[in-house]
């Protein structure tokens, strides 16, 4: 049963393995090949504007170097967020423009507020106050966070937008701690999850999703358990459960 009403997939940084992560044109190809649902990641530039990148680093992702929070977003707003993937260029997009680009396509969207404890609850301001004067989309965005500040200040930032904790390394008590929060869900690296933790998630009154799920047998597997949703760098288009 769903719990959030979220499709069996969600495409990780828009659809990473089909278009260049986290721009405008990997959202655009994650609708085209008939996702319903994107994941992206924000974060803020030294002069605190939140911008849609997943890494602490410029340089995987783009033709700039050094670290993304101590670069202001004139200087972030000219890099190439594509070549590297083989595609023409493409920018970092602003939270704002991946926001509108993303409810015009008609997408669902998941937020993760890409921060440690210490920069999450300024990271949240800034991307809610943002998204919250201007998301148009049907369904309200998913907010997520590793950081409990994040999610504390989204609550109060947005507190009808549903919120998940996501765990990394352990599970430890993260049911406990996503309830205590006020989350609706847990979004887990799929390692860590097991049919005895879903199902108490779930009993819970927890939504679990898991990232990140590349194998469609690892998919099935995981819907078999109750998880409502894989966050997937694939669309596994003809392989959903019916
Ligand atoms: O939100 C799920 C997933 O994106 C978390 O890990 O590192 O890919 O942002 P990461
Ligand atoms: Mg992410």
């Amino acid at each position: 049963m769903s719990l959030l009403g979220l499709p069996p997939v969600i495409g990780h940084r828009g659809l990473a393995s089909a278009a260049p992560e986290n721009t405008l044109a990997g959202f655009r190809e994650a609708k085209r090949r008939g996702l319903e649902w994107v994941e992206l990641d924000v974060q803020l530039t030294s002069d605190g504007q939140p911008v849609v990148f997943h890494d602490d680093e410029l340089d995987r992702t783009t033709d700039g170097h050094g670290r993304l929070a101590d670069t202001p977003w004139d200087v972030v707003r000219h890099l190439d967020a594509a070549s590297w993937f083989g595609w023409p260029a493409e920018p970092v997009p602003h939270l704002a423009e991946a926001l509108e680009v993303i409810s015009g396509l008609g997408l669902g969207v998941n937020i993760e507020i890409k921060a440690d404890e210490t920069a999450g609850a300024a990271t949240a301001a800034a991307a809610l106050d943002l998204a919250v004067g201007l998301w148009s989309g049907r369904a309200p965005p998913l907010l997520s966070s590793f950081a409990e500040s994040a999610l504390a200040e989204a609550a109060r930032r947005a507190p009808d937008w549903p919120r998940g904790l996501l765990l990394g390394g352990v599970w430890g008590q993260g049911p406990g701690r996503a309830r205590a929060l006020g989350c609706a869900g847990l979004h887990a690296d799929h390692r860590l999850l097991t049919a005895a933790r879903v199902s108490a998630a779930r009993e819970l009154g927890l939504a679990v999703l898991a990232y990140t799920v590349n194998r469609i047998d690892r998919a099935r597997r995981l819907w078999g358990w109750g998880v409502e949703a894989v966050f997937s760098d694939r669309t596994f288009k003809f392989e959903m459960p019916v």
